[in-house]
């Protein structure tokens, strides 16, 4: 080989690894590098989190607060689980809304990104958060009135086993509030069609399953589970 052919290739070997370390570390946050890298990333980016998603609070409230509590109406005090819950932006959003009185329980793997969740809910009474993987929740089995995983399946080692896990613990008759990655070729194996998902909630006993356009990325995907 030239030494121009031989050049050639070293530039595009290294374009090759600096696209897949990209793909690896950053479209796909870690989730291809196992839970650990996933949640170490999670912990370097936890106090910039919040300016990059640039939460809308009205928006929070009138997609995700006011329709939970339209669905666990007339009870103003529903015991929720918000399992991912990150910089605790599920928990900010119930506690804005004037009729909700009931506690909260949120978890998340990533110590940094609970210590901002803290923060943000200082001086909050009700909520708990606790550090704690989604894949085995420390509840025992129908525990919570509504139970929420947000824009946080995909980044799991099996989401199809948290999917279950989360069924478990939501309550007969109560409800799950999940999301899914719409934008799923990026992630091969880590996002679910609506026809998968669906079958996958009716399969750990839900019903109702809804799907709702929400974001450019996700779909909000609601369900019941049977009394
Ligand atoms: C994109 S953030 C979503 C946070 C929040 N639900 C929201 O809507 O802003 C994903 C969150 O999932 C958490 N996470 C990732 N893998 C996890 C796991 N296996 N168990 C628990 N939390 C996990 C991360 O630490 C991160 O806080």
């Amino acid at each position: 080989m030239s030494t121009f052919g031989a050049a050639v290739a070293i530039a595009l070997l290294a374009f090759a690894i600096v696209v897949l370390g990209w793909w690896l570390l950053f479209a796909t946050e870690g989730v291809y590098l196992g839970r650990r890298v996933v949640v170490w990333l999670y912990d370097v980016f936890a106090t910039r989190y919040d300016g990059i998603k640039r939460f809308h609070p009205e928006h929070d409230h009138m997609f995700l607060a006011q329709p939970i509590m339209q669905r666990v109406a007339p009870e103003k005090a529903p015991y929720v689980l918000d399992v991912a819950t990150g910089t605790g932006r599920l928990p900010a959003a119930m506690l804005r809304h004037v009729q909700f009185a009931g506690p909260i329980l949120a978890l998340d793997a990533s110590r940094r990104m609970l210590d901002v969740a803290a923060l943000k809910l200082e001086g909050q009474a009700g909520v708990l958060l606790i550090q704690s993987t989604a894949e085995q929740i420390p509840t025992a089995d129908g525990e919570f009135d509504v139970v929420t995983c947000l824009e946080a399946l995909e980044f799991m080692e099996r989401p199809a086993r948290v999917a279950r896990e989360l069924c478990r613990v939501v309550r007969p008759g109560g409800w799950l509030l999940i999301t899914n990655r719409r934008t799923g070729r990026l992630m091969p194996g880590k996002t679910f069609t609506e026809t998968q998902l669906h079958d996958l909630l009716i399969e750990c006993g839900m019903q109702a399953v809804a799907f709702e356009t929400w974001q450019v990325d996700y779909d909000l995907v609601w369900a019941q589970k049977q009394p």
